[in-house]
């Protein structure tokens, strides 16, 4: 059974810890991060973009697929199925399909639209016994095709939007989707603070969790960071993996061919890559 993601953000943040979020793209994405997550007793959240949720032929395959995968792998640990950065339309849509949890960011419209947008979204969620989370600030990179340059938020507005009773909060602190540039200027930890010191016991989110370094993470989450969202560091190890399968020549050996093989390096290395996420976060043993 899915659960929304309050109470183990809740307990992260208490417990000084971080809960990751991880995007899925298809069947295997999903095995791979539930089977992880179940071996390392850790809650966990499976994010779903827009654009991955079209590919996947609709939320309702989704949630469907994800709600069956639990109960088929007899999975124990808390999964939340989570809509990743979505628009007023989508998080209607995920609500009506079966999501535990989602995400509505407005945090490019004017201020005042973000917030009764997002006031709106806590009645509807909430009503139905799932979390909600906003966002303030852009936070930079490329995602679905959106290029965002990355900004700071106001801890103010952070405030603001806290007190609608949103279960937790993502905030721009310099973060960005994607790979970072050699010349980033690092998370901004006097941002994080200061909001941080506004929104009191409110898990706080890190988008963008993919190659920020270890001691960041460790310094993000002891300043309040419950939940960090990974894409692109899974995406990078499933095609390294599968790269390497080709050219070593395996798909040409054998059955090597059967997608069942060809995709098992990649898998492996998502695997990995869950595992490293949950240790450095410090979610390994706390499911239960
Ligand atoms: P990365 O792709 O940079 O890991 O970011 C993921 C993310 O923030 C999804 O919302």
């Amino acid at each position: 059974m899915l659960v929304n993601a309050t109470e183990m953000l809740q307990k992260a943040k208490a417990g000084k810890y971080a809960v990751g979020h991880f995007n899925t793209n298809n069947l295997e994405w999903t095995k791979c991060i539930l089977q992880t997550a179940q071996e390392l007793e850790s809650p966990v959240i499976i994010g779903v973009s827009e654009g991955a949720g079209k590919y996947m032929t609709g939320f309702k395959t989704v949630a469907t697929m994800v709600d069956t995968m639990v109960d088929a792998l007899g999975i124990t640990v808390p999964v939340a199925l989570h809509l990743d950065h979505g628009s007023y339309e989508g998080a209607i849509a995920c609500i009506k399909a079966g999501f535990s949890s989602v995400m509505f960011d407005g945090s490019h419209l004017p201020f005042e639209e973000n917030l009764a947008k997002t006031r709106e979204l806590v009645a509807a969620t909430h009503i139905l016994g799932l979390s909600l989370e906003a966002e303030v600030g852009a936070i930079g990179g490329e995602e679905d095709g959106v290029v965002g340059k990355g900004e700071c938020a106001d801890p103010a507005e952070c405030k603001l939007i806290a007190d609608l009773g949103v279960d937790f909060l993502a905030a721009g602190i310099g973060n960005i989707h994607g790979k970072y540039p050699a010349n980033w200027a690092g998370l901004s930890f006097d941002t994080l603070a200061a909001i941080n010191a506004q929104v009191g016991d409110l898990p706080l989110v890190l988008h963008g969790g993919s190659g920020i370094p270890e001691d960041m993470i460790r310094k993000a989450i002891s300043l309040g960071v419950s939940k960090i969202n990974v894409n692109t560091e899974c995406q990078l190890a499933f095609q390294a993996a599968t790269r390497e399968y080709i050219e070593a020549g395996k798909d040409l050996q054998g059955k090597g061919y059967d997608p069942r093989k060809l995709l098992a390096p990649g898998c492996e290395a998502i695997k990995a890559t869950v595992k490293e996420k949950m240790e450095l976060f410090g979610s390994v043993g706390k499911a239960f």
